[in-house]
Order: C-alpha cells, then sequence, then structure tokens
C-alpha cells in the first residue's frame, strides 16, 4: 500500500529517526555533490499553488540527487487549474505521469484531499495555515544534530502561531518526542485550540505561553523564530503585527551561549540582520537540511532504500 506524508503524526517517531539516519548518508553525497541512481527510474511532480522557494527547489534538487526526473508547475497560471479544473482532477492525473507528488496548496486539508484521489504518494508541502511535515523534519533534523537530543530540551516557538503551518507540525513532533516548549506570539496569533488541545490530552505538554521572546529567551535551547504569514491576513492586520517582534543581536545578549536560533524561511523583519554573523544562528544551514531529508523521504516513499 502507498504510504503518504500528510500530517506530521503519518511517521511515528522511530520512522522519523530511520528517516534521520538516512538523511545522514545522504548529506554526505550532497557535500560530495555526488548523483545517486536509486530514484534513476522514478519522476517527482511538484505542485505548487502558493509561492515557494526552498520547499520546491529542494524537493527538486532532492529528486535531481537521487538521480530521478521532476515535473510539475511553480503557480498555478499556466496549468489548467487556471481553467477551472478541480483539485481531485488534476492529481487523478498527474498521478499518471508520475511517481510520487509533493503538494503545496492554500487550502487547508487540500493535501489530504489529494492523498485521497492518488495512486501514488503525496507529500504535503505545506496546506494552508494547518502543517507543513516536510519542514518539521528538517527542522528536527537539524535540533537533533545540534543538541544531540529532542527530549532534554525547551524550544522557544516564537512569531505568528495562528497561521504559521510550521509551527503546528513541529510543535506536536516535539512534544511527541518529549521536549518543553515556551510559545511566544502577538495577542491575536497565538497557537491555535486545536494543536494545544493535541498537546495536552495525546502527549500531556503543557507549554507556557506569552507575548515576548524576552520572556524566555533566557531559559531555553533553542529559539524558533517565523514571520507574519502576510497572506493569510487582512493587509490592515498585517500592518498591524509587521513590526510587533524583532530578535535583534541586542536580544540576543539574553539567550544562553549555546542557545541556537532557527527559522523556516522567508525572514522579512522578525530576525535582524545582524543576527546572521552570530555563530548560533543556524537558519541557513537548517535550509541546507532540507535536500538531504527530501532525498531521505522520496526514497523512503518510493521503497528505494
Ligand atoms: C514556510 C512555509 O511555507 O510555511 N516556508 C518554508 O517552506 N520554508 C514558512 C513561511 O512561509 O513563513
Amino acid at each position: 500500500m502507498k504510504k503518504d506524508l500528510v500530517n506530521i503524526k503519518d511517521l511515528s517517531n522511530d520512522e522519523i529517526l530511520k528517516l534521520f539516519d538516512i538523511a545522514d548518508e545522504m548529506s554526505r553525497a550532497v557535500e560530495k555533490k555526488e548523483r545517486l541512481d536509486l530514484c534513476k527510474n522514478n519522476i517527482l511532480a511538484t505542485l505548487f499553488y502558493e509561492a515557494s522557494t526552498r520547499t520546491r527547489l529542494s524537493f527538486e534538487s532532492a529528486m535531481f540527487r537521487l538521480g530521478g526526473s521532476v515535473l510539475g508547475f511553480s503557480s498555478t497560471e499556466g496549468s489548467s487549474v487556471s481553467k477551472g479544473e478541480t483539485l481531485a482532477d488534476t492529481i487523478r492525473t498527474v498521478a499518471n505521469y508520475s511517481d510520487v507528488i509533493a503538494i503545496r496548496h492554500p487550502n487547508e486539508g487540500s493535501a489530504r484531499v489529494a492523498s485521497q484521489y492518488s495512486s501514488v504518494p503525496v507529500i504535503n508541502g505545506g496546506d494552508g495555515g494547518h502543517q507543513h511535515p516536510t519542514q518539521t523534519l528538517l527542522d528536527l533534523y537539524t535540533i537533533l544534530k545540534e543538541k544531540g537530543s529532542l527530549s532534554s530540551l525547551t524550544i522557544l516557538i516564537s512569531g505568528d502561531l495562528k497561521f504559521g503551518r510550521t509551527t503546528h507540525s513541529l510543535a506536536i513532533s516535539l512534544a511527541r518526542f518529549g521536549a518543553k516548549m515556551c510559545f511566544a506570539s502577538p495577542p491575536g496569533l497565538e497557537m491555535p485550540e486545536y494543536i494545544l488541545r493535541t498537546l495536552r490530552e495525546e502527549f500531556n505538554n503543557f507549554p507556557q505561553e506569552g507575548t515576548n521572546i524576552r520572556d524566555f529567551i533566557h531559559q531555553v535551547d533553542a529559539i524558533y523564530v517565523t514571520r507574519v504569514q502576510r497572506e493569510r491576513l487582512g493587509e490592515m492586520e498585517y500592518l498591524k503585527y509587521r513590526d510587533a517582534y524583532v530578535l535583534s543581536s541586542e536580544v540576543m545578549k539574553s539567550a544562553k551561549h549555546e542557545t541556537i536560533v532557527l527559522h523556516p524561511l522567508p525572514r522579512v523583519n522578525e530576525i535582524s540582520r545582524d543576527v546572521d554573523k552570530d555563530p548560533r544562528a543556524l537558519y541557513f544551514k537548517q535550509a541546507f537540511n532540507g535536500v538531504p531529508i527530501r532525498m531521505a523521504l522520496i526514497a523512503t516513499l518510493l521503497g528505494k532504500v
């Protein structure tokens, strides 16, 4: 039976750790700029109904590094979506042209719908404000590589926690791995109640909540910053929140010497540029990890490892 990755809960902790072992091997291939031939007869379709740089390009880079081929669209303009085609019909068609599909779509639940209509594995590259499980894999992988553990850590997740889909899948999986969490968001952009309920009821996890990074920065092992999700807010709302929080080198003075800084990117102004030269700022290394992680995932879903 085909396996999809739509929700981070589709993978057990053991499956995630297995992917990380494979990603370690893939990482060595990427560093040596090697092209493997594990997926040489396979095609990845990337169907991106929403803007993307890292997710789409790292999926494509991953498939090329595995020796496979890629087709797809990076916006709906040139596709039959602009003629009114439904997601179900597009998926049924593209499943005939490819062996695995990575999809990003503005609607919550769209990746699950796609998986129901697809005869090939579907990977959720972000469904509206819901989840972004492959980003979570590379976030967890980065934290684990840098800190050696997840269960002993306290992680601050900050920014737009209402619409930031990366924070939803990250919070669920950090809780499942036993990490402690603090959430800092401007009033109105708090973590949705359904996520908090999952954390409480399924994982007995009770994050501390606040409105300011400064309230927690001194006590955490990692800071995960996210941007205000402009495309999911009205313009007036966006202007209200735009400058509500900034992690600057001044703020970083309150962090522990070994506290790492992560961001799924793109960054707008929520981490000032002067933080980039701080050795604790790992967001570009984190983005690099997207390729080996996605190689490991594609090869696994295609049964090649
Ligand atoms: C994130 C996303 O699309 O949710 N970007 C990414 O995939 N690295 C974060 C964001 O856009 O804010």
